[in-house]
């Protein structure tokens, strides 16, 4: 770690502030501290720090305020929010508009520590030259197809994550991509000729993870009838992906917190330690922030996984990548069955648009795998779709108050579309917004950006 990071720490409590400024000073960061949001504000202008530290709740500028100030001034700034308990809610919501990571009081300084180092990590790792990426793709490992700039910024990130040995946390919905996005990380990675090693952790129970992540020695339980090597020892010189940890048992947790801090394991029943060289992507759906207040996952794992993260967006908020996957898993099937790919109807396009999709794009893999095996001819139809989607077929799309004419665009066609059911739904709810967000599958903050970008009052 560069020894002289500069830090500003932004709190109205001085002993906190005080604290926090020695914890630091010993670790051989530059601290400078304010008492104030509009105090650390005015400081960041003047010394633009790489990481900030601010508390939440403050008389004047909250921590949110310091928060969005600092992103504009300078986007790579990482800032780490100090929260009560009780503001999980707004800890979420601060993650998702951009803040490195929160902690809660009363603060742990190891965690606080931990989630600094992280935030260096993260930086130095995105300002590290690129090399060119590995040309070999492992068969089996598919495109990434997106044409949405989000999800094109984030691979961007990706890329350049790849490079580093950084533990990365993967998070969205089912689904998204998740697996797809670590396995393409495993190949862009110097690793990619080595094992990537997959374990569903919610998949067995406490005694069989712990026996399947770290192997077990013949004896050490009833059925344990010879030695038998763990999935990290396997992974050896690769990548481990730990799916679906926001299912870890608390006793796992503890033994995986020990691998990831020593990269040591140790096998069931064995008492000597191994060395893995391992790189870990971890993959969630759940909010581990609401886990973490409920004390159902632990803190200073999280802040163990959570150096660098993504957050894949749904399908529903990339509604530009459904014609596009949908053309892309078509062509796939239809090559595996050694047709060609049937062209799909305008109309079937428009009820796959409106779909709200809650099982993402897997939701919309099965979705065409089905529906080729039911359409022999040349097109797919709007019938088969809606049949599949087990709802009637969309009244005429292009009723009144609609641009969509012959050769509007698509992407005005699917503004079209979400613009005439965002005011059916409203219309619906009797105006009552969060019905109507509730009615639509997405939340109320979704709903009001949608509203905004689409000029609906
Ligand atoms: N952008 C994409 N382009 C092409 N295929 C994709 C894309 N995203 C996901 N897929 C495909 O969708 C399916 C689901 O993806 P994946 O298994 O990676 O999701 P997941 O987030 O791990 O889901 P779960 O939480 O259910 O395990 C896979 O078949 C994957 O290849
Ligand atoms: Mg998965």
């Amino acid at each position: 770690m560069n020894e002289r990071t500069e830090l500003l720490i932004i709190d109205d409590e001085v002993p906190q502030q005080k604290i926090l400024k020695v914890c630091f000073e010993k670790r051989g960061f530059a601290v400078r501290t304010a008492g104030s949001g509009e105090e650390g504000v005015a400081l960041f202008a003047q010394h633009r720090p790489p990481i900030v530290i601010t508390d939440l709740r403050m008389g004047g500028m909250s921590g949110l305020d310091v928060l969005k100030e600092v992103k504009k001034q300078a986007p790579g700034t990482e800032v780490i929010l100090i929260t009560a308990y009780g503001d999980v809610d707004v800890a979420v919501d601060a993650l998702k508009s951009g803040a490195a990571d929160f902690i809660m009081k009363p603060v742990d300084l190891g965690n606080l520590v931990q989630i600094v180092r992280n935030a260096v990590e993260r930086q130095a790792v995105m300002a590290a030259p690129r090399q060119a990426p590995p040309a070999a793709r492992e068969p089996g490992v598919g495109p990434i197809v997106t044409r949405n700039q989000g999800m094109a910024a984030l691979l961007e990130s990706a890329r350049c994550a790849a490079q580093s040995d950084a533990t990365i946390l993967i998070r969205g919905e089912s689904g998204t991509g998740k697996e797809l996005l670590a396995r393409a990380i495993q190949q862009q990675s110097r690793r990619a000729a080595r094992p990537f090693v997959a374990v569903n952790c919610a998949a067995l129970n406490e005694n069989l993870l712990e026996s399947e992540l770290f192997g077990h020695c013949k004896g050490s339980f009833t059925g344990a009838i010879q030695d038998r090597i763990g999935r990290f020892e396997e992974a050896d010189g690769g990548t481990i992906f730990l799916d679906e940890i926001g299912d870890l048992p608390l006793g796992t947790q503890v033994k995986l917190l020990r691998v990831l801090q020593e990269g040591e394991i140790q096998r069931v029943g064995e008492n000597r330690t191994r060395t893995v060289d391992v790189r870990v992507i971890a993959a969630t759906n759940q909010e581990l922030e609401r886990m973490m207040a409920g004390r159902t996952f632990r803190q200073d794992l999280y802040y163990r996984f959570n150096v660098i993260s993504f957050r894949l967006p749904p399908l529903r908020d990339r509604r530009d990548d459904i014609p596009l996957l949908a053309g892309h898993f078509l062509e796939l099937y239809a090559a595996r069955a050694g047709r060609p790919a049937p062209a799909i109807s305008p109309r079937a396009l428009e009820s796959l648009a409106h779909h709200s999709f809650p099982g993402n794009i897997r939701e919309l893999e099965n979705i065409i795998q089905r529906t080729l095996v039911m359409t022999p001819g040349a097109v797919i139809d709007d019938v088969i779709i809606h049949a599949d989607l087990g709802v009637p077929p969309v009244e005429d799309i292009a009723a009144p108050g609609g641009a969509l004419g012959e050769d509007a665009g698509l992407d005005d066609m699917l503004a079209g579309i979400e613009r005439r059911e965002i005011e059916k739904a409203l219309r619906e709810a009797g105006n009552n917004q969060s019905e109507a967000a509730r009615r639509l599958g997405i939340t109320e903050r979704q709903l009001r950006y949608r509203r905004a970008q689409l000029g609906i009052r």
